[in-house]
């Protein structure tokens, strides 16, 4: 078995996934909600999405393995567009929650785990492709293409 390997999540990850999440967003300000809650009810949201029908998906995820255990995970939400008459594409993809652990850091996972993601999103014949960079990612979403645009307007209604 190769020591490092990146491959889609199934249903089976889905325990390990919420933890990941719980340690990925625990960084980001304070936690309101404890541990075990939060992980039962995450792992039951991602049970639910990684079983949907691969036709019918509209949560992808992949994730990176180290050693044989799951270290990092990247998630594509698959957004519809309403039909067009047009020849474009019908769908929009969200990436989000690309979290790899501090101690596997910087050896290529998550460079790996965002190839397979973009390869996918080709084959998908995607739109456009969306999310929100941290300050310290930036640069790695710039090598695979990723550039601001001054064409999104956002707004936060809370
Ligand atoms: C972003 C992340 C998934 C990349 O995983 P990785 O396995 O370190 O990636 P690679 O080894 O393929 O590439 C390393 C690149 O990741 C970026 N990176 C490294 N440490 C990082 C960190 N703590 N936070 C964000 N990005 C980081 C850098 O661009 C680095 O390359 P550079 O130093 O030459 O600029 C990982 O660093 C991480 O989980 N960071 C914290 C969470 C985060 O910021 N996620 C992005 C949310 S938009």
């Amino acid at each position: 078995m190769p020591a490092a390997l990146v491959r889609r999540a199934t249903p089976a990850d889905a325990l390990r996934l919420a933890e990941l999440r719980f340690v990925f967003r625990s960084d980001f300000g304070e936690v309101t909600e404890a541990r075990e809650a939060f992980v039962a009810r995450a792992s039951a949201w991602v049970r639910a999405r990684l079983a949907v029908a691969e036709s019918d998906a509209r949560w992808l995820c992949w994730v990176a393995e180290r050693d044989g255990a799951v270290v990092g995970n990247v998630w594509l939400q698959l957004l519809e567009k309403l039909p067009n008459p047009l020849a474009e594409p019908e769908l929009h993809g969200y990436v989000t929650n690309f979290y790899v652990v501090p101690e596997a850091r910087s050896g290529g996972l998550g460079t790996a785990l965002l190839d397979e993601l973009l390869a996918e999103a080709r084959r998908r014949e995607l739109d456009r492709i969306v999310l929100w960079p941290t300050a310290r990612s930036r640069a790695l979403y710039a090598r695979h293409g990723f550039a601001t645009t001054d064409g999104i307007l956002e707004l936060r209604p809370r």
